[in-house]
């Protein structure tokens, strides 16, 4: 069994000293999603914030229609409903700051090099240990709420990640061979969260840019990707302020949104 003690939000409280970034917290033991519960939340005018934190989805969503699967009790499920005062465009930076940000915190408990796989992937030497999904709600070209939802691989062993990713999971036991304390975890990237959050709607991605850049799995690898509707390869160069990815290809510059890109 991985179960751990359940996400008592009054522990959490007790523990966390956040301006904005878990003021308010609502937390389910069950839920099918805390991005679904987030973004109903938001349109009934939760302020900015607000954290949904659960110990089991049944539905978890991940990006590109992909599921998020985590054990009961074993990992760190959360979703949090922001209101940043900023032009749609302006979002993808963001879930850039979110990435960086728990990046930093993850290092800290697994004492291991950590990386950002663009847009907003955490990874470890062992393989992906956080993953990030923001769903935005806009009206006439403003943001309305951004809800971040973010899964923490914590306290799941390795024979219970799903044999159908795509990709090499790891989490802190499985990297550690021990056990870590998830509300301890949790409160540290919340306080993060609350420094970074209220930095970028200060200073904008400028303040981070050069901290994701250094994390940047992807730096000088050849990645693969979809332009003009065509696959192409380049070389990452680094990150735009906008948070668009900039790639080599040949003697074009090309800067990535929305795509998937592959290392390859
Ligand atoms: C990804 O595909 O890498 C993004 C995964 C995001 C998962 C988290 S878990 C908490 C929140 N609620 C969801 O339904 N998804 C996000």
């Amino acid at each position: 069994m991985s179960a751990d003690r359940p996400l008592f939000p009054h522990e959490i409280r007790a523990a966390l000293k956040s301006r904005t970034i878990g003021r308010r917290i609502y937390y389910l033991p069950e839920v099918d999603s805390t991005n679904r519960i987030a973004v109903d939340l938001a349109k009934q005018g939760e302020p900015d914030g607000a954290l949904i934190v659960t110990d089991y989805q049944t539905a978890g969503r991940g990006r590109h229609g992909r599921r998020w699967e985590s054990s009961p009790r074993s990992n760190l499920l959360f979703s949090v409903i922001l209101r940043p005062d900023m032009p749609s465009n302006a979002v993808l930076p963001v879930t850039l700051v979110f990435a960086e940000t728990i990046a930093a915190s993850v290092g800290r408990w697994i004492d291991t090099p950590v990386w950002v796989k663009w847009p907003n992937d955490v990874l470890s030497p062992g393989g992906k240990i956080c993953g990030i999904l923001a769903e935005t709600s806009t009206r006439s070209a403003r943001v309305v709420t951004v809800v971040v939802g973010v899964g923490i691989n914590v306290n799941m062993p390795a024979g219970e990640f799903p044999d159908s990713l795509d990709y090499p999971a790891a989490s802190f036991r499985t990297l550690t061979g021990r056990r870590h304390d998830r509300r301890d975890v949790l409160v540290d990237v919340l306080s993060r969260l609350d420094d970074a959050y209220a930095t970028f709607v200060s200073k904008g991605f400028g303040a981070f840019a050069s901290a994701y850049t250094q994390r940047l799995w992807m730096m000088g690898k050849t990645v693969e990707y979809c332009f003009d509707a065509a696959r192409e390869r380049g070389v990452v160069e680094g990150i735009e302020l906008d948070g668009g990815l900039v790639v080599r290809c040949g003697g074009k510059r090309r800067i990535l949104y929305d795509q998937e890109v592959r290392v390859v």
